[in-house]
Formats: structure tokens, C-alpha cells, sequence
């Protein structure tokens, strides 16, 4: 599974990119807005920072806004991504970018159907929203292992990105049910290498390096 960075913010890319872990960036207007500074600057930093594709998102709410929008985009980077929201519009947009070779992700995901359908437009990739669906009582896990089974039925190249990722919990689990990628939040990704025992491990191991040293004199 690969694993995006869900920030707009440098210093946690720069520092969970260090790590090898980090195959793309999502970002939407929430996290933009959190960082105070001009939108392209931000994605053209990202971009020059990490290798793989980096999430953008559009703000016009018709087609021709965001087409308008999408193809000021893409000239950013060469890996920019454009982000579009699953409406009828959003649809209408992806099916005549993906005809000009921009590629979209198509986000806010929340049925299989909604899946199915900006696939079939022509989305790069798509985002089922995980935690948002827990939220209202729904299973995010479930949509995500669902989708990869009609994507593999009909061989689809369309990539799913588990996004609204929020604990250890979901990201195992859409490992588990072959999700292509999932999204996590920066403030996530250490709790993903740290583990108490691991902790308490690394002392007693000190420790008792220590007193053999001690014996050793
Ligand atoms: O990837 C989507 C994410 O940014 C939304 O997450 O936790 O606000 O539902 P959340």
C-alpha cells in the first residue's frame, strides 16, 4: 500500500519524507487554509519536495470553473493531481481533463456508486472518505474493500485513496482490504512506528547494558 502525507504543512512532509514513507500528498481547502500562506506557493513547495503526486483542489462548484481552474493547476508541477468534489459538475469536468491528460482525484466518496461513477469519467484516483462515514454510523473499511472488488472485476486503472483516515485502526484495516493507497494525517503517522513496549524495551535493554558495563570494570 502506498502512503500519502494528508498536510499542506512543510515541516511534517520534510519529516516523514525523510523516512522513505511518503508517496504523495493530499491536500483540500481545510488544510490549505491552516497554513496562511498563498495557495501555489504551497503546492508548488510540496511538489518540488516529494516525487510522487500531490493533491490540489479546485473551489468552482460548475464544470467550467473548475476546468478553468484545474488547468491553471496543472501547470504547476509535473505531479500535481486535481482534486475535484463527486458531483454531477465534478464529473462533467474529470471526463474533459482526463480526455486533455490531467490527472484528477475525485474526492468526498462516499458510495460505491459514486466510485463507479468517477471512475468511468476518467479519475486518476478516488477518495472514499473513512472517517466521516464512521461518523454517521457507516462502515468507511467496508466502502473501501468494496470498491477495490468492482475496480478488479472490471480491471479498472483507477487507484483508491482510503482518505478522513483517523487511527491505527482504519489504516490497518484498509491495508488489510487492498486499498491502493491510504492518506494519513501528519499528526497519525508517528503513532504508526511507536509502540510502548518498544519504549520500555530500548530502557531495559540500557539498563542492563549499564550494569554489565559495571560488572565488566
Ligand atoms: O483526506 C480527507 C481528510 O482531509 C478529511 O479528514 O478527518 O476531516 O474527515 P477528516
Amino acid at each position: 500500500m502506498k502512503f500519502f502525507l494528508d498536510t499542506a504543512n512543510i515541516e511534517e512532509i520534510k519529516r516523514i519524507n525523510e523516512l522513505g514513507l511518503v508517496d504523495g500528498v493530499t491536500t483540500n481547502p481545510t488544510l490549505i487554509s491552516k497554513e496562511g500562506r498563498p495557495f501555489e506557493e504551497v503546492i508548488k513547495e510540496i511538489c518540488s519536495i516529494v516525487k510522487g503526486p500531490v493533491s490540489a483542489e479546485v473551489i468552482g462548484l460548475n464544470a467550467e470553473e473548475m476546468i478553468k481552474e484545474a488547468r491553471e493547476i496543472a501547470t504547476w508541477a509535473k505531479n500535481v493531481v486535481v482534486k475535484i468534489p463527486m458531483t454531477e459538475e465534478g464529473l462533467k469536468a474529470v471526463n474533459i481533463l482526463s480526455n486533455e491528460g490531467i490527472k484528477t482525484n475525485v474526492t468526498l466518496i462516499f458510495t460505491i456508486s459514486q466510485g463507479l461513477m468517477a471512475t468511468k469519467a476518467g479519475a486518476s484516483f478516488i477518495s472514499p472518505f473513512l472517517g466521516r462515514l464512521d461518523d454517521i454510523g457507516s462502515n468507511g473499511v467496508e466502502l473501501v474493500r468494496n470498491l477495490r472488488t468492482v475496480l478488479d472485476n472490471y480491471g479498472y486503472e483507477t487507484e483508491i485513496i482510503a482518505a478522513s483516515v483517523r487511527n491505527i485502526g482504519h489504516l490497518e484495516s484498509v491495508a488489510e482490504v487492498g486499498s491502493h493507497i491510504a492518506t494519513v494525517p501528519g499528526s497519525l503517522f508517528p503513532k504508526l512506528w511507536s509502540h510502548p513496549l518498544t519504549d520500555s524495551g530500548i530502557e531495559d535493554f540500557l539498563e542492563d547494558w549499564k550494569k554489565y558495563e559495571r560488572n565488566m570494570k
